[in-house]
Formats: structure tokens, sequence, C-alpha cells
């Protein structure tokens, strides 16, 4: 059996959705074995290449799992400093682990760190004990093999005894497989050694580096990606983005190896695609590419795309006005209702131009009202009328009985992405034809 542990983004709920659509298009037999906001544990029929972390927008950490004991030995162990419990996790560790193995056998002086992912708050609280006595075990054993280590601890005031990506990368230790996770629930506790990283700087380069930017419109590569994988878009296939703005979607998915077509009312919108697209082009070194950028309008997008033509559409359309303050329940309602007609006529065309069973991603604004509630469109009823059928982010077939008893995770028929300071949050539509 092969397992992985995956550490989400912040939004753990995009990070999981995003998962189970990209292991879904690359026809791999998996399931949810658990899930948390802290982590999720994925068993896979083959062997995944942790390097995959790159074309996902919303995965941290990738480990592989080695073994997996009963918390009970933790809490007895740490919370009782039963030293039976000690000694059998110890063991576990020495016998059940390559993590020494892999350390003696790495040059020099070797340097490694250990990062808890905890979904329980009684063992969250205790997770710096958890973490330092881990560090000791493995340093003792590695000392007793006659080899020197340093193990990365932590400031006082970092508040989850967890490596970032950043610090991983910037040590080094995905090379000397020199990071354990331990993540642990209340029945569960998985060891794994960290494989791959989210590397931030890749996706900062293209959300600051490409040659135009827009500040206030334009989206995330991070969210890009996401959408693109939730459209199940693969290489090849033809993906376009009808309000492509400066090009943030097409940009993923020509580096996704996409044909990409953008289309947006505005001219200035064109040139900044192309530009965009030539400079990932060159950029990356893409040798394949197939991209076309046109002036249009959305409500003819049939008289510019051939009937069918299109294997998944990905956009953000118009969200309202940048908005200074927090608005009032009937200003929101004003500015979704202004909103109506576009999205209307952008669902009723874009049925038309995809082809059988392909998928649209898109999002529609939720806004956050001065009473404290959300408010956002019926997107329901524009996409019933247009033909299409709502896909819901968590098929339950992907998960394990046992993931699901608390969280009926299925039953959300989207997913929404809102930071605290934001006054306009994306919520994040799956549609099918
Ligand atoms: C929220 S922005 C898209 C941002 C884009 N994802 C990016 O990263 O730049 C919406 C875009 O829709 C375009 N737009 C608005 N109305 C349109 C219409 N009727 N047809 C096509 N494009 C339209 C605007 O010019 C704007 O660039």
């Amino acid at each position: 059996m092969y397992s992985i542990i995956v550490i989400p983004g912040k939004n753990w709920k995009l990070s999981l959705a995003e998962l189970i659509a990209f292991l879904e298009i690359k026809n791999h037999k998996f399931y949810v074995n658990y899930f948390s906001k802290e982590f999720f544990v994925i068993q896979l029929e083959k062997k995944i290449n942790p390097s995959v972390i790159n074309a996902l927008g919303g995965a941290i950490k990738i480990g592989e799992i080695e073994t997996s004991f009963r918390t009970a030995y933790l809490k007895e162990a740490i919370l009782n400093k039963d030293k039976i419990s000690k000694k059998k996790i110890r063991n576990i560790i020495l016998e059940k682990t390559k993590i020494i193995d892999n350390l003696v056998s790495s040059e020099k002086k070797t340097f490694f760190g250990v990062s808890i992912y905890c979904s329980e708050k009684k063992l969250g609280k205790i997770s710096t004990r958890i973490q330092r006595f881990f560090g000791k075990v493995i340093k003792e054993e590695l000392a007793e093999q006659g080899k020197k280590s340093r193990f990365m601890g932590f400031s006082k005031n970092r508040k989850n005894p967890q490596l970032s990506h950043v610090e991983v990368i910037k040590k080094r230790l995905i090379d000397n497989n020199g990071e354990l996770i331990i993540s642990t629930n209340e029945n569960q506790t998985w060891l794994s050694t960290t494989k791959a990283v989210h590397n931030p700087f890749e996706f900062q380069k293209r959300d600051i580096e490409k040659p135009i930017q827009r500040k206030i419109f334009a989206m995330p590569p991070r969210i890009a990606r996401i959408l693109i994988n939730l459209a199940l878009c693969d290489r090849k296939n033809i993906l376009l983005d009808p309000f492509c703005g400066v090009g943030s979607i097409l940009l993923e998915g020509a580096l996704n190896g996409s044909k990409v077509i953008g289309i947006d009312i505005n001219p200035w919108c064109i040139r900044a695609s192309e530009k965009n697209l030539e400079w990932l082009i060159n950029n990356y070194q893409i040798q394949e590419h197939d991209f076309r950028v046109m002036l249009g309008d959305v409500r003819n997008l049939s008289g510019k795309i051939r009937y069918k033509e299109i294997d998944c559409i990905v956009t953000e359309p118009d969200l309202g006005p940048a908005l200074q303050q927090v608005p009032t329940n009937a200003y929101a309602q004003k500015i979704i209702n202004k909103l109506d007609v576009i999205y209307s006529a952008f669902l009723i065309e874009s049925y038309k131009i995809l082809k059988k069973n392909g998928r649209c991603v898109f999002v529609s604004p939720y806004l956050r009202t001065r009473s404290g509630n959300f408010l956002k469109m019926n997107i329901e009823e524009k996409a019933g009328k247009a033909g299409f059928k709502r896909v819901f982010p968590f098929n339950k077939d992907f998960f394990r009985k046992s993931a699901i008893k608390t969280v009926k995770i299925w039953e959300n028929k989207s997913l929404v992405d809102i930071s605290k300071r934001h006054k306009t949050g994306r919520e994040i539509h799956i549609f099918q034809k």
C-alpha cells in the first residue's frame, strides 16, 4: 500500500478539491483515507512523482508515509511520560521508518527537522513537546551510529512546530530526506518523509515579474492553477478564458501544456495578455505552445468561437467595483443585480461552445456586508437555464467511509475563497455540459 500526506494551503477545502480533481485528471486510483484542515492522507494504487506539487496551486508539502501507529502511545509517552510507550515509539522510528538510514547516508554533518501537524486540539497543545521528543530520539540514534547532526529547533514565539515550505527549500531538506512529518489525529499518527514542497518563488515570479500587471483585478497564479485543475484541464486540451484580463489564467494554462484562447472586451487587455504569454514562453522555454487572444464580447462568444470547440472554460468575470469600504446589504445587492445580465449571457454562450461533458469553472462575487452576512449571486438558476449541471467539488466515491464521519464535505456545492481583509471574495463554481 502506498500513501501520502498532503499539507494543504490556508484554504484547505480548495486544496482538497483541487487535489482530487488533479488525481482524476491523471487517472490515478486513489482514496482519501483521512482529511482535516491540517493534513490529508491519500492512498494511491500507484506511486506518484512528488514533483506533481508544481502543478498544484493548493498543496504546501507532500510526504511519503512510512508507517503509522495509535495516537494513544503518543499521549502516554508525552502526556503521561510513560517509559514503555516512549520506547515503543523509539522502536517504530528506528524499525519502521528510513529516516535514520537516510540521514546516516547523507554527507558530513547532517541537518534535519521535524514538523507536527495536529488535528486534535489536546495534542496540539503539546505539539512542541512531541516535536522535541522525536528530534531527540533521532539525534541520539544518529550519534550512536557515529553521525553528527543538527536538529532544527524553533524560536519560542512560533505558533506551531512546523517548518515552512520556504525553510525546507532553503535548508535543502528534500535532497537529504531531512524532514520528518508527524501528522496526528485522535486515533492515528502517521510518520512521513517530505518529498516535495510548494515553491512560492515560481508562482511569485509569474505574479509580479510578468511584463504587464493589473493589481486590483488580476487573479493570483495559485488560484488560477487551482481553477484549471478543477476544470479537469489536461495537456493538449483547449482552454478558454472569455474574460481574460492580463492573462493570469491563460499563463497557467499554457504552462500546463494546454492550448489557450483568451477573449476580453478591452483592447488593452488583449495586448497585455499577448505580451505576458510571450514572456512566459520565452522565460519558461515552452517548446510546444498554441495561444490565441482576441478582442470580443462574451455576449457574442459563439460568434467568435466554433460550437463545441472548447474542452474547458476557466474564468473570472466582472466581480463588480473595487470596494473601499464594506458595503451595506442594499449596495451589495445592487452590485449583484447589475452583474446578473452578464453572468446569464456568459453561461448561455459558454454552453454552446463547450464540448459535451466539458467543464466550466468560474468565479462569482462573494460580498462581505456591514451586517456581517455575505451576499452571493444566484448562479444555480442561470446555469440551469443555460443547460449546465452543477458538479459538487467533493465526490463521496473518493472518500473512505472512515474519512467522512465528521464533516459532511460532499454537501458543499461550491467553494469560497475570502480572507479577513477582503470585501469581495470569490465563490468558485464547477459546472459541466
Ligand atoms: C476580473 S477581470 C479578469 C481578471 C483576469 N482573470 C486577470 O487575471 O487579469 C474581468 C475582465 O472581464 C473583462 N470584461 C468585462 N466585460 C466583458 C465582456 N462583456 N466581454 C468580455 N470581457 C469582458 C474586463 O475587461 C476585465 O478584464
